[in-house]
């Protein structure tokens, strides 16, 4: 989704903007732009439709210098994707400026300001904040005033950074929906949407909350709160790795990170677990207390969040025995839904950011629940900061648009959560405690064992590239597991893919089995695996063409239409994270073989943080 970097500083800024915006290329847009003034109020913008590469060519074509800049990519809602509705957007020769979110009513805002003789250039809704602003200005004494006036009549979301070519020595930000972050440099200063654009420059940062408007010049950053009260905010050292931006020796940022899947675990599993027992109070402070009281869990989330909260419900119900609903965050927030008594909301997210998952706790807190936590991969998002809990994944900076180790790492933290939850209302015993907790001290290892079926599933692959549709199939909690197996291998290969409760199959999809329908199932040795052998045999009959991932000792037989991956056995309770690993590879190498772009497919964005 849209990215902003802004800059304030005595030396030439292009550079440091044009990085910025690579940085940020991971969020998915598709314009791109920059504006920079110089101390002779002389001003470059410079925008272009496509990839920041074409960009940066225009921008050292061009060559702007100047110490002041603001510069956007653009994911576009209102008004297509074209070099007039790129950013930065401006109000006559003056005002000049950024945004990331959705203005709900630009279009009455619109109508005011053509009445006002605003001439309008583009179809967006952006450009009504710039000539708002530029209406404030002309009856205030500062750009802070102008912005803080125009912020009042916006509804909807905003991250906004304006600049008056006429005063470049200060950019004015405005945050209300839309996450901003202020970068503190020496004698400079920054901003953009996510820590991440400004890693170059520095590693200490301000996050603005919401309602907040700032302004940021070289010296000074001052800060207004939504009610006009100038305020101090903390400012903490960004804890992300120096090349959390950088591929490695990896193709792409996804395959880097499906790898990465054993150390990111690690990370989340580090302090959460000793020897034997789950530490509770690593889940955050007062975790013992609220968690005592659950009687009921409600989670939220979206993607392949949700995902992840539709295993964690086989969890929380089996091993906790506390009953779990899981729903995702845009159909929640616009339902008329009854709280239970002492519900315990849990919001998962990567990004932290995503507006539906966000706009659902708001309304949650708001009907009586009894405490929200938020299971998240981003420190300092918004849902960490307005949750009462945050039990952080460490899954490390996740690029790719498809999400691999942000999932796992949820996984994990939701068995842990669990494992918890369950010891406080005495539903978990020792004996059951320790058997979690050893198949959590497993788990890294069996997911390297799992990384090392690459080459293998790259040949499977080759079978798949061809076909337009796949069905995968699950049981119990690799369900949901096949669920976000379609998932990533729609979004990136842009095969369509469904995927289907397996006991499902005879209420409809067995329709669509022939053999150029690939059919993936999910087939662990559990309690379900006989019934699941029933539904293989289902589509055998029909002469389906059929890939199973089975447990060695699953007693199934490859023929000339079921291909068998025998996976060794590891422990049942985290197996769901382990058959997880070869379906992101599967999905990966389709994808490779299509040719599609991994790592920003057509159409999406990494944060989604617009309705
Ligand atoms: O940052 P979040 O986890 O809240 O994001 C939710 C979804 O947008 C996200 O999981 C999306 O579905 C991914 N592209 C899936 O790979």
């Amino acid at each position: 989704m849209c990215g902003i970097v802004g800059a304030v500083a005595q030396r030439d800024v292009a550079d440091i903007l044009v990085e910025g915006l690579r940085r940020l290329e991971y969020r998915g847009y598709d314009s791109a732009g920059v504006a920079i003034v110089d101390q002779n109020n002389h001003l470059n913008r410079i925008r272009r439709l496509g990839k920041v590469n074409i960009l940066a060519d225009a921008v050292n074509e061009s060559g702007p210098i100047g110490g002041t800049g603001i510069a956007h990519t653009r994911w576009a809602t209102h008004g297509e994707p074209s070099e007039t509705n790129a950013h930065p957007h401006m109000s006559g020769e003056n005002i000049v400026l950024v945004h990331n979110g959705i203005i709900e009513n630009h279009e009455e805002l619109r109508e005011v300001l053509q009445q006002r003789n605003y001439e309008f250039r583009s179809e967006t809704d952006t450009e009504v904040i710039a000539h708002l602003v530029d209406w404030e200005l002309r009856q205030s004494d500062s750009l802070l005033e102008a912005v803080q006036k125009a912020a009042k009549q916006l509804t909807g979301a905003y991250g906004t950074v304006v600049m008056d070519r006429r005063d470049p020595e200060r950019l004015v930000v405005a945050r209300s929906g839309s996450p901003i972050v202020i970068g503190l440099g020496v004698g400079e200063n920054f901003l953009a949407s996510d820590q991440l654009a400004l890693l170059s420059v520095t590693r200490r940062f301000i996050y603005l909350e919401e309602g907040d408007v700032a302004e940021i010049t070289r010296r000074k950053v001052i800060i207004k709160d939504h009610r006009g009260n100038i305020v101090e905010r903390t400012a903490t050292d960004s804890t992300i790795e120096h090349d959390a931006g950088d591929k490695g020796g990896y193709r792409h940022f996804m395959q880097k990170e499906i790898f990465e899947q054993p150390i990111a675990l690690r990370n989340t599993l580090e302090g959460r677990i000793s020897q034997e027992r789950v530490i509770v109070d690593s889940i955050g402070t007062g975790a013992a207390d609220i968690l005592s009281r659950v009687e009921h869990v409600q989670i939220i989330a979206c993607g392949t969040s949700y995902n992840a909260g539709m295993t964690a419900r086989y969890w929380f119900e089996s091993i906790a025995k506390i009953s779990c609903d899981v729903e995702i965050a845009s159909e929640f927030r616009y339902r008329d839904f009854v709280t239970r008594p002492n519900s315990l909301l849990i919001t998962l997210s990567q990004s932290g950011e995503t507006a539906d998952t966000l706009a659902a706790l708001r309304l949650a807190k708001e009907k009586g629940y009894m405490a929200a936590m938020t299971i998240c991969n981003v420190a300092g998002s918004s849902l960490v900061r307005e949750s009462d809990l945050a039990f952080m994944t460490r899954a490390g900076t996740e690029i790719g648009v498809a999400s691999t180790k942000a999932f796992t790492t949820q996984l994990a933290a939701l068995l842990i959560l669990v494992t918890a939850l369950g010891k406080q209302k005495k539903t978990v015993n020792q004996a059951t405690e320790s058997k979690i907790v050893k198949a959590l001290h497993e788990l890294p290892t069996n997911i390297e064992n799992a990384l090392s079926f690459d080459s293998k599933i790259d040949e499977l692959a080759q079978e798949f590239a061809d076909k337009h549709h796949a069905l995968f199939l699950g049981r119990g909690e690799y369900f949901p597991i096949a669920l976000e197996a379609s998932l990533k291998l729609k979004e990136i290969s842009y095969i369509h893919a469904e995927a289907y409760a397996a006991g499902e199959l005879k209420h409809g999809p067995l329709a669509l089995i022939d053999a150029d329908m690939p059919v993936v199932v999910i087939a662990p040795a559990n309690d379900l695996l006989e019934k699941l052998k029933s539904n293989i045999e289902e589509v055998k009959a029909r002469g389906g063409l059929l890939y199973v991932f089975a447990d060695k000792q699953a007693g199934l037989e490859a023929t000339d239409t079921m291909k068998i991956i025998a996976m060794p056995g590891v422990s049942e309770i985290t197996a769901p994270i382990y058959y997880t690993v070869p379906m992101q590879l599967l999905s990966y190498h389709a994808a490779l073989i299509k040719g599609t772009d991994v790592d920003q497919p057509r159409n999406l964005a990494k944060a989604v943080t617009v309705e």
